[in-house]
């Protein structure tokens, strides 16, 4: 695959191909989705939860996802690598400079921020340092405390209206890029058509501009047993991972996932 860059990404916005995003932590599952096609490997801070076996992303350090960033640089074959902040990695302007390099310096390509509005001043400042950046909006599970849980966000209209002002905001402030998570899916579609840069859906319906789902879950690999309403089992009817990853790939380029039972009503 040639080399993956953010104008790949605006490229496929602009002609309607949707671009395909995967979690992903180590170098053997970096060089395998590379080449499977998959266009930007995200190293999440889910990383807690499937590799570390937490019951939430809290307790992730920026070590790990620096650790877990060089491990998926040196197996990537031309993939944009985005690696999440963690907990309160970005809480002050400082903190998000510092443990921004820490992720850069690992080998991302850009990093992903949980939050709003209240990060635009971050992200400029992020942005004319060097560092593009994808804000991650909806269901932020590092606030799940505040939340009260893993829910569907945007559902009522005065909170879907908080969200297109979010997203709005976000991409003045120079986002790159913005990742929606678990909102309805007309919600989603409304903040893609309005959004120049863009937008990734996660249990967010088929009109974003691609999507991403969590390695594991695509895989059929599941610790606590329970399968989010947004998760296909790749791995169905295929012989091997490698397949599993290509028709995933195939899946998203030809919106044949996610389907309607995947997504989110208002
Ligand atoms: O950490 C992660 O894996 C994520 C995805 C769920 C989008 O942020």
């Amino acid at each position: 695959m040639p080399e993956v860059t953010l104008s790949t990404l605006n490229g496929l916005k602009a002609k309607g191909e949707k671009i395909t995003m995967l979690t992903c932590y180590d170098a053997t599952f970096a060089k395998a989705a590379s080449q499977a096609g998959v266009e930007v490997l995200l190293v999440g801070d889910s990383l807690g939860m499937v590799l570390q076996g937490h019951d939430s992303t809290l307790p992730v350090s920026t070590a790990d996802m620096a650790y877990h960033t060089a491990c998926v640089k040196r197996g990537n074959h031309g993939a944009l690598i985005l690696a999440d902040l963690p907990f309160m990695a970005h809480a002050t302007p400082e903190a998000a400079f510092t443990n921004s390099a820490a992720l850069m310096q690992a080998g991302a390509h850009m990093v992903k921020i949980e939050g709003a509005a209240w990060l635009a001043e971050t992200i400029t400042q992020l942005a004319q340092r060097g560092v593009p950046v994808c804000a991650h909006l909806g269901l932020t599970p590092q606030t799940v405390n505040v939340l009260g849980g893993y829910k569907v966000q945007g559902r009522e209209e005065a909170q879907a209206a908080q969200l297109r002002a979010d997203a709005k905001a976000l991409e003045q402030a120079g986002a790159a890029m913005l990742l929606l998570e678990c909102v309805p899916s007309e919600l989603a579609a409304q903040i893609t058509q309005a959004a120049g840069v863009p937008v990734i859906g996660i249990g967010a319906g088929s009109a974003t501009d691609g999507q991403v789902l969590v390695l594991h879950d695509m895989l059929g690999l599941s610790l606590s047993g329970r399968v989010a309403r947004f998760v296909k089992n790749f791995m169905h009817g295929q012989p091997d991972i490698d397949s599993a990853l290509a028709a995933y790939v195939q899946a998203v380029k030809k919106v044949s996932f996610p389907a309607s039972e995947h997504g989110f009503s208002a």
